[in-house]
Protein backbone atom coordinates (compact mmCIF):
# COMPACT_ATOMS: atom_id res chain seq x y z
CA UNK A 1 0.00 0.00 0.00
CA UNK A 2 2.18 2.77 -1.45
CA UNK A 3 0.41 4.98 -3.94
CA UNK A 4 -2.33 2.84 -5.28
CA UNK A 5 -2.45 3.92 -8.91
CA UNK A 6 -5.46 1.72 -10.32
CA UNK A 7 -5.15 1.74 -14.07
CA UNK A 8 -8.52 1.50 -15.84
CA UNK A 9 -9.32 1.32 -19.67
CA UNK A 10 -10.11 4.59 -20.84
CA UNK A 11 -9.26 8.15 -19.77
CA UNK A 12 -12.38 9.03 -19.02
CA UNK A 13 -15.65 7.41 -17.77
CA UNK A 14 -19.47 7.24 -18.40
CA UNK A 15 -20.41 9.22 -15.35
CA UNK A 16 -19.32 12.21 -13.53
CA UNK A 17 -21.43 12.69 -10.46
CA UNK A 18 -21.33 9.90 -7.94
CA UNK A 19 -24.64 9.99 -6.70
CA UNK A 20 -25.70 8.65 -9.81
CA UNK A 21 -23.09 5.33 -9.82
CA UNK A 22 -25.91 2.91 -8.29
CA UNK A 23 -27.94 4.03 -10.75
CA UNK A 24 -25.42 3.50 -13.57
CA UNK A 25 -24.03 -0.14 -12.08
CA UNK A 26 -27.66 -0.83 -12.17
CA UNK A 27 -28.63 0.05 -15.79
CA UNK A 28 -25.59 -2.07 -16.71
CA UNK A 29 -26.11 -5.37 -15.13
CA UNK A 30 -29.42 -7.64 -14.86
CA UNK A 31 -33.02 -6.73 -15.39
CA UNK A 32 -34.91 -7.26 -12.42
CA UNK A 33 -37.90 -8.91 -13.69
CA UNK A 34 -36.04 -11.76 -16.29
CA UNK A 35 -32.52 -11.74 -14.49
CA UNK A 36 -31.11 -11.12 -18.10
CA UNK A 37 -28.74 -8.73 -19.17
CA UNK A 38 -30.62 -5.96 -20.57
CA UNK A 39 -29.45 -3.56 -23.71
CA UNK A 40 -32.51 -1.55 -23.35
CA UNK A 41 -31.77 -0.62 -19.74
CA UNK A 42 -28.07 0.27 -20.80
CA UNK A 43 -29.08 2.62 -23.79
CA UNK A 44 -31.97 4.06 -21.74
CA UNK A 45 -29.67 5.09 -19.20
CA UNK A 46 -27.14 6.18 -21.72
CA UNK A 47 -29.25 7.85 -23.89
CA UNK A 48 -30.72 10.39 -20.76
CA UNK A 49 -27.20 10.59 -19.56
CA UNK A 50 -25.48 12.18 -22.81
CA UNK A 51 -22.20 12.59 -20.21
CA UNK A 52 -21.95 8.97 -21.03
CA UNK A 53 -21.34 9.55 -25.04
CA UNK A 54 -17.43 10.00 -24.69
CA UNK A 55 -17.02 6.91 -22.88
CA UNK A 56 -19.62 4.84 -25.18
CA UNK A 57 -17.49 5.84 -28.00
CA UNK A 58 -14.51 4.40 -27.06
CA UNK A 59 -15.77 1.24 -25.24
CA UNK A 60 -17.57 0.51 -28.47
CA UNK A 61 -15.00 1.42 -30.36
CA UNK A 62 -12.02 -0.82 -31.40
CA UNK A 63 -10.28 0.16 -27.86
CA UNK A 64 -12.97 -1.44 -26.35
CA UNK A 65 -11.32 -4.96 -26.52
CA UNK A 66 -7.95 -4.83 -25.98
CA UNK A 67 -6.32 -7.95 -27.71
CA UNK A 68 -4.51 -8.72 -24.43
CA UNK A 69 -3.88 -7.33 -21.22
CA UNK A 70 -0.32 -6.19 -22.21
CA UNK A 71 -1.82 -4.61 -25.54
CA UNK A 72 -3.83 -1.51 -23.77
CA UNK A 73 -2.85 1.27 -21.91
CA UNK A 74 -3.83 2.51 -18.56
CA UNK A 75 -5.12 5.52 -17.29
CA UNK A 76 -5.57 7.07 -13.84
CA UNK A 77 -8.70 9.14 -15.47
CA UNK A 78 -9.01 11.48 -12.68
CA UNK A 79 -7.59 14.40 -11.82
CA UNK A 80 -4.91 14.03 -8.97
CA UNK A 81 -2.57 16.20 -7.11
CA UNK A 82 1.07 16.44 -6.43
CA UNK A 83 2.65 18.78 -4.06
CA UNK A 84 6.62 19.29 -3.18
CA UNK A 85 8.03 20.38 0.65
CA UNK A 86 8.07 23.81 -1.33
CA UNK A 87 4.43 23.67 -1.04
CA UNK A 88 3.96 24.03 -4.71
CA UNK A 89 1.28 22.23 -5.56
CA UNK A 90 0.17 20.74 -9.56
CA UNK A 91 -2.75 19.06 -10.41
CA UNK A 92 -2.18 15.26 -12.55
CA UNK A 93 -3.32 12.96 -14.55
CA UNK A 94 -1.62 9.78 -15.09
CA UNK A 95 -1.12 7.92 -18.43
CA UNK A 96 0.31 4.35 -18.34
CA UNK A 97 1.29 3.95 -21.80
CA UNK A 98 1.86 -0.11 -23.11
CA UNK A 99 5.35 -1.11 -24.52
CA UNK A 100 3.95 -3.81 -26.21
CA UNK A 101 1.97 -1.74 -28.59
CA UNK A 102 -1.62 -1.43 -28.66
CA UNK A 103 -4.08 -3.98 -30.20
CA UNK A 104 -7.57 -4.84 -30.34
CA UNK A 105 -9.88 -7.47 -30.97
CA UNK A 106 -12.78 -7.74 -32.93
CA UNK A 107 -16.10 -8.12 -31.35
CA UNK A 108 -16.29 -11.69 -33.47
CA UNK A 109 -12.88 -12.54 -32.35
CA UNK A 110 -13.78 -11.68 -28.75
CA UNK A 111 -16.78 -13.97 -28.86
CA UNK A 112 -15.56 -16.72 -30.36
CA UNK A 113 -12.30 -16.79 -27.74
CA UNK A 114 -14.87 -15.71 -24.40
CA UNK A 115 -16.81 -19.22 -25.65
CA UNK A 116 -14.00 -21.27 -25.59
CA UNK A 117 -11.78 -19.89 -22.48
CA UNK A 118 -13.45 -16.87 -20.57
CA UNK A 119 -9.89 -16.72 -18.84
CA UNK A 120 -8.27 -16.13 -21.76
CA UNK A 121 -6.73 -12.31 -21.15
CA UNK A 122 -5.63 -13.71 -17.24
CA UNK A 123 -4.24 -16.82 -18.93
CA UNK A 124 -2.56 -14.78 -21.52
CA UNK A 125 -1.19 -12.30 -18.69
CA UNK A 126 -0.01 -15.66 -16.73
CA UNK A 127 2.10 -17.38 -19.01
CA UNK A 128 3.16 -14.13 -20.63
CA UNK A 129 5.31 -13.73 -16.82
CA UNK A 130 5.48 -17.17 -16.38
CA UNK A 131 7.67 -17.20 -19.82
CA UNK A 132 9.67 -14.07 -18.64
CA UNK A 133 7.39 -11.81 -21.20
CA UNK A 134 6.97 -9.15 -18.61
CA UNK A 135 5.02 -6.65 -19.63
CA UNK A 136 6.02 -3.05 -19.51
CA UNK A 137 4.10 0.41 -19.78
CA UNK A 138 5.68 3.99 -19.68
CA UNK A 139 4.64 5.81 -17.10
CA UNK A 140 3.70 9.61 -17.91
CA UNK A 141 2.09 12.66 -16.40
CA UNK A 142 0.33 15.72 -17.21
CA UNK A 143 1.47 18.35 -14.84
CA UNK A 144 -0.90 21.95 -14.59
CA UNK A 145 0.19 24.05 -11.36
CA UNK A 146 -2.99 24.99 -9.61
CA UNK A 147 -2.16 28.55 -9.85
CA UNK A 148 -2.95 27.52 -13.89
CA UNK A 149 -6.04 26.19 -12.91
CA UNK A 150 -7.38 29.29 -10.94
CA UNK A 151 -7.19 31.01 -14.01
CA UNK A 152 -9.93 29.72 -15.39
CA UNK A 153 -9.19 29.81 -18.81
CA UNK A 154 -10.72 26.48 -19.47
CA UNK A 155 -13.19 25.23 -22.01
CA UNK A 156 -13.57 22.10 -19.56
CA UNK A 157 -14.24 21.47 -16.00
CA UNK A 158 -10.53 20.18 -15.01
CA UNK A 159 -12.37 17.55 -12.93
CA UNK A 160 -15.03 16.27 -14.77
CA UNK A 161 -14.18 12.63 -15.05
CA UNK A 162 -15.88 11.97 -18.50
CA UNK A 163 -13.25 14.79 -20.32
CA UNK A 164 -9.69 15.06 -21.06
CA UNK A 165 -7.17 17.28 -20.90
CA UNK A 166 -5.44 18.41 -24.08
CA UNK A 167 -2.60 17.19 -25.20
CA UNK A 168 -1.68 20.06 -26.97
CA UNK A 169 -1.66 22.43 -23.87
CA UNK A 170 -0.64 19.50 -21.36
CA UNK A 171 2.12 17.17 -23.20
CA UNK A 172 2.62 13.91 -21.22
CA UNK A 173 5.76 14.12 -19.63
CA UNK A 174 7.95 10.42 -18.86
CA UNK A 175 8.09 9.81 -15.26
CA UNK A 176 9.00 6.46 -15.40
CA UNK A 177 8.89 2.58 -16.17
CA UNK A 178 6.29 -0.03 -14.45
CA UNK A 179 6.95 -3.79 -15.45
CA UNK A 180 5.04 -6.75 -14.29
CA UNK A 181 7.77 -9.27 -13.24
CA UNK A 182 6.08 -11.63 -11.43
CA UNK A 183 3.34 -14.02 -10.97
CA UNK A 184 1.67 -14.14 -7.56
CA UNK A 185 2.76 -16.99 -5.79
CA UNK A 186 -0.78 -18.17 -4.03
CA UNK A 187 -3.75 -16.20 -6.13
CA UNK A 188 -6.12 -16.20 -3.29
CA UNK A 189 -3.42 -14.45 -0.71
CA UNK A 190 -2.12 -11.88 -3.28
CA UNK A 191 -4.84 -11.28 -5.73
CA UNK A 192 -8.31 -12.23 -4.15
CA UNK A 193 -6.90 -10.72 -0.98
CA UNK A 194 -5.75 -7.49 -2.82
CA UNK A 195 -7.45 -4.65 -1.67
CA UNK A 196 -6.05 -1.49 -3.57
CA UNK A 197 -8.15 2.58 -2.60
CA UNK A 198 -7.64 5.92 -4.19
CA UNK A 199 -7.38 7.16 -0.80
CA UNK A 200 -3.80 5.36 -0.12
CA UNK A 201 -1.87 8.57 -0.41
CA UNK A 202 1.81 8.55 0.55
CA UNK A 203 3.14 12.05 1.49
CA UNK A 204 2.99 14.75 -1.22
CA UNK A 205 0.27 12.97 -3.69
CA UNK A 206 -3.24 13.99 -3.14
CA UNK A 207 -6.68 13.92 -4.68
CA UNK A 208 -8.93 16.38 -6.58
CA UNK A 209 -12.40 18.01 -6.36
CA UNK A 210 -13.42 15.21 -8.92
CA UNK A 211 -16.74 14.34 -6.74
CA UNK A 212 -16.26 10.60 -8.50
CA UNK A 213 -12.78 10.57 -6.89
CA UNK A 214 -13.81 11.80 -3.91
CA UNK A 215 -16.65 9.21 -3.53
CA UNK A 216 -14.22 6.59 -4.25
CA UNK A 217 -12.12 7.59 -1.30
CA UNK A 218 -14.86 6.38 1.16
CA UNK A 219 -16.57 3.46 -1.14
CA UNK A 220 -12.92 1.47 -1.65
CA UNK A 221 -12.01 0.67 2.15
CA UNK A 222 -16.09 0.47 3.21
CA UNK A 223 -16.24 -2.24 0.79
CA UNK A 224 -12.93 -3.96 1.54
CA UNK A 225 -14.26 -3.91 4.75
CA UNK A 226 -16.76 -6.68 3.64
CA UNK A 227 -15.10 -7.84 1.30
CA UNK A 228 -11.97 -8.77 2.66
CA UNK A 229 -12.43 -7.64 6.57
CA UNK A 230 -12.07 -4.59 8.77
CA UNK A 231 -7.88 -5.08 9.03
CA UNK A 232 -7.59 -6.16 5.16
CA UNK A 233 -4.59 -3.12 5.56
CA UNK A 234 -2.35 -5.47 7.60
CA UNK A 235 -2.61 -8.34 4.98
CA UNK A 236 0.95 -9.13 3.28
CA UNK A 237 -0.16 -8.23 0.16
CA UNK A 238 -1.96 -4.64 1.64
CA UNK A 239 0.55 -3.25 4.23
CA UNK A 240 2.72 -0.61 3.93
CA UNK A 241 6.40 -0.81 2.81
CA UNK A 242 7.58 1.93 5.25
CA UNK A 243 5.79 2.49 9.06
CA UNK A 244 2.49 4.12 9.43
CA UNK A 245 1.29 4.50 12.73
CA UNK A 246 -2.68 4.46 13.43
CA UNK A 247 -4.51 4.16 16.22
CA UNK A 248 -6.72 1.85 14.29
CA UNK A 249 -7.29 -1.61 16.79
CA UNK A 250 -8.88 -5.04 17.81
CA UNK A 251 -11.62 -5.96 14.89
CA UNK A 252 -11.98 -8.94 12.88
CA UNK A 253 -8.71 -12.17 12.53
CA UNK A 254 -6.47 -9.37 14.20
CA UNK A 255 -3.11 -10.70 13.47
CA UNK A 256 -0.19 -8.66 13.94
CA UNK A 257 0.08 -7.58 17.49
CA UNK A 258 -2.57 -5.09 17.66
CA UNK A 259 -0.26 -2.68 18.59
CA UNK A 260 1.05 -4.71 21.47
CA UNK A 261 1.06 -2.22 24.62
CA UNK A 262 1.33 1.33 22.48
CA UNK A 263 -1.22 3.96 23.99
CA UNK A 264 -4.74 3.38 21.82
CA UNK A 265 -5.64 6.84 21.66
CA UNK A 266 -4.26 10.22 20.64
CA UNK A 267 -3.46 12.94 21.83
CA UNK A 268 -1.89 11.01 25.44
CA UNK A 269 0.77 11.35 27.34
CA UNK A 270 2.54 8.08 26.76
CA UNK A 271 4.53 8.68 23.68
CA UNK A 272 2.28 7.70 21.34
CA UNK A 273 2.24 8.82 17.52
CA UNK A 274 1.60 12.43 16.84
CA UNK A 275 0.36 14.31 13.88
CA UNK A 276 2.96 15.30 11.65
CA UNK A 277 1.43 18.79 9.96
CA UNK A 278 4.42 18.86 7.70
CA UNK A 279 3.06 16.24 5.35
CA UNK A 280 -0.25 18.83 5.16
CA UNK A 281 -1.69 19.43 1.71
CA UNK A 282 -1.35 22.74 1.12
CA UNK A 283 -4.51 24.72 0.83
CA UNK A 284 -6.98 24.93 -2.14
CA UNK A 285 -8.16 28.19 -3.02
CA UNK A 286 -11.68 27.86 -4.19
CA UNK A 287 -14.95 30.43 -4.63
CA UNK A 288 -18.65 30.24 -5.53
CA UNK A 289 -21.09 28.70 -3.26
CA UNK A 290 -21.23 25.09 -2.41
CA UNK A 291 -24.49 23.70 -3.57
CA UNK A 292 -26.32 20.66 -5.27
CA UNK A 293 -25.37 21.91 -8.55
CA UNK A 294 -27.04 19.52 -11.63
CA UNK A 295 -23.87 17.69 -13.06
CA UNK A 296 -25.72 17.96 -16.55
CA UNK A 297 -26.74 21.93 -16.50
CA UNK A 298 -23.18 21.93 -18.41
CA UNK A 299 -24.11 20.69 -21.93
CA UNK A 300 -21.10 20.32 -23.85
CA UNK A 301 -21.06 16.42 -24.14
CA UNK A 302 -20.59 16.22 -27.65
CA UNK A 303 -16.85 17.81 -28.84
CA UNK A 304 -14.60 15.00 -26.98
CA UNK A 305 -16.81 12.73 -28.32
CA UNK A 306 -16.64 14.30 -31.62
CA UNK A 307 -12.96 14.24 -31.93
CA UNK A 308 -12.29 11.03 -30.52
CA UNK A 309 -14.82 9.53 -33.49
CA UNK A 310 -12.63 11.69 -35.90
CA UNK A 311 -10.15 10.36 -34.98
CA UNK A 312 -10.43 7.05 -36.18
CA UNK A 313 -9.95 6.02 -39.74
CA UNK A 314 -13.16 5.65 -42.25
CA UNK A 315 -12.76 1.52 -41.18
CA UNK A 316 -12.54 2.25 -37.51
CA UNK A 317 -15.89 4.05 -37.81
CA UNK A 318 -17.64 1.98 -39.95
CA UNK A 319 -16.79 -1.06 -36.95
CA UNK A 320 -17.53 1.42 -33.99
CA UNK A 321 -21.09 2.12 -35.38
CA UNK A 322 -21.57 -1.78 -36.54
CA UNK A 323 -20.81 -2.20 -32.66
CA UNK A 324 -23.68 0.21 -31.50
CA UNK A 325 -26.26 -0.89 -34.29
CA UNK A 326 -25.59 -4.47 -33.12
CA UNK A 327 -26.28 -3.67 -29.35
CA UNK A 328 -29.03 -0.95 -30.09
CA UNK A 329 -31.21 -2.61 -32.65
CA UNK A 330 -33.48 -4.12 -30.04
CA UNK A 331 -34.27 -1.24 -28.26
CA UNK A 332 -37.43 0.67 -28.32
CA UNK A 333 -37.30 3.22 -31.48
CA UNK A 334 -37.49 6.53 -28.73
CA UNK A 335 -34.46 5.40 -26.54
CA UNK A 336 -32.79 5.14 -30.35
CA UNK A 337 -33.90 7.90 -31.53
CA UNK A 338 -32.83 10.03 -28.21
CA UNK A 339 -29.30 8.71 -28.71
CA UNK A 340 -28.65 9.25 -32.83
CA UNK A 341 -29.45 12.60 -31.82
CA UNK A 342 -26.53 12.78 -29.34
CA UNK A 343 -24.15 10.89 -31.96
CA UNK A 344 -25.22 13.42 -34.72
CA UNK A 345 -24.48 16.35 -31.84
CA UNK A 346 -21.02 14.73 -31.83
CA UNK A 347 -20.32 13.77 -35.54
CA UNK A 348 -23.13 13.96 -37.75
CA UNK A 349 -21.83 11.36 -40.00
CA UNK A 350 -21.91 9.53 -36.64
CA UNK A 351 -25.48 10.01 -36.15
CA UNK A 352 -25.99 8.62 -40.19
CA UNK A 353 -23.73 5.91 -39.87
CA UNK A 354 -26.13 4.25 -36.86
CA UNK A 355 -29.30 5.78 -38.39
CA UNK A 356 -28.98 4.17 -41.56
CA UNK A 357 -27.71 0.72 -39.95
CA UNK A 358 -31.16 1.01 -38.05
CA UNK A 359 -32.65 1.74 -41.10
CA UNK A 360 -34.15 4.89 -39.55
C1 LIG B 1 -18.37 6.99 -7.56
C2 LIG B 1 -17.74 6.22 -8.32
C3 LIG B 1 -17.22 4.84 -7.97
C4 LIG B 1 -17.50 4.03 -6.93
C5 LIG B 1 -18.46 4.29 -5.77
C6 LIG B 1 -16.72 2.82 -7.11
C7 LIG B 1 -16.73 1.76 -6.23
C8 LIG B 1 -15.95 0.61 -6.40
C9 LIG B 1 -15.88 -0.46 -5.43
C10 LIG B 1 -16.59 -0.48 -4.10
C11 LIG B 1 -15.04 -1.41 -5.95
C12 LIG B 1 -14.62 -2.74 -5.29
C13 LIG B 1 -13.36 -2.46 -4.46
C14 LIG B 1 -12.83 -3.71 -3.77
O1 LIG B 1 -13.61 -4.55 -3.38
O2 LIG B 1 -11.61 -3.81 -3.61
C15 LIG B 1 -14.59 -0.94 -7.23
C16 LIG B 1 -13.69 -1.61 -8.02
C17 LIG B 1 -13.06 -1.02 -9.10
N1 LIG B 1 -13.30 0.25 -9.60
FE1 LIG B 1 -14.66 1.56 -8.95
N2 LIG B 1 -15.98 2.92 -8.26
C18 LIG B 1 -16.25 4.14 -8.81
C19 LIG B 1 -15.73 4.68 -9.94
C20 LIG B 1 -14.69 4.12 -10.62
C21 LIG B 1 -13.95 4.79 -11.65
C22 LIG B 1 -14.24 6.20 -12.14
C23 LIG B 1 -12.97 3.93 -12.06
C24 LIG B 1 -11.89 4.13 -13.10
C25 LIG B 1 -11.35 5.28 -13.35
C26 LIG B 1 -13.10 2.72 -11.28
C27 LIG B 1 -12.27 1.63 -11.39
C28 LIG B 1 -12.40 0.48 -10.62
C29 LIG B 1 -11.53 -0.70 -10.78
C30 LIG B 1 -10.39 -0.85 -11.77
C31 LIG B 1 -11.98 -1.65 -9.84
C32 LIG B 1 -11.44 -3.09 -9.63
C33 LIG B 1 -10.49 -3.02 -8.55
C34 LIG B 1 -9.76 -4.28 -8.16
O3 LIG B 1 -9.94 -5.29 -8.81
O4 LIG B 1 -8.99 -4.18 -7.21
N3 LIG B 1 -14.16 2.86 -10.41
N4 LIG B 1 -15.17 0.29 -7.50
Amino acid sequence: MGYDYRPFSTDFYRIKDPSKFPDFIHSQKRHPVSGLRDSTMQWDFWSLSPESLHQVTWLFGDRGIPATLANMDGFGSHTFSLWNKAGQHYWVKWHLKTQQGIKNMSVEEAGRIAAQNPDYHRQELYEAIARGDNPKWTLNMQIMPVTEAEADIFDINLFDLTKVWSQADYPLIEVGVMELNRNPVNHFAEVEQAAFSPGNLPPGFGTSPDKMLQARLQAYPDAQRYRVGVNHAALEVNKPRCPVNTYHRDGQTRFDGNGGAAPVYQPNSFGGAEDDASYSEPPLRINGDADRYDHRLETDHYTQAGNLFRLMDDAAQARLISNIVASIQDVPLVIQERQILHFMKADPAYGIGVAKGLCL
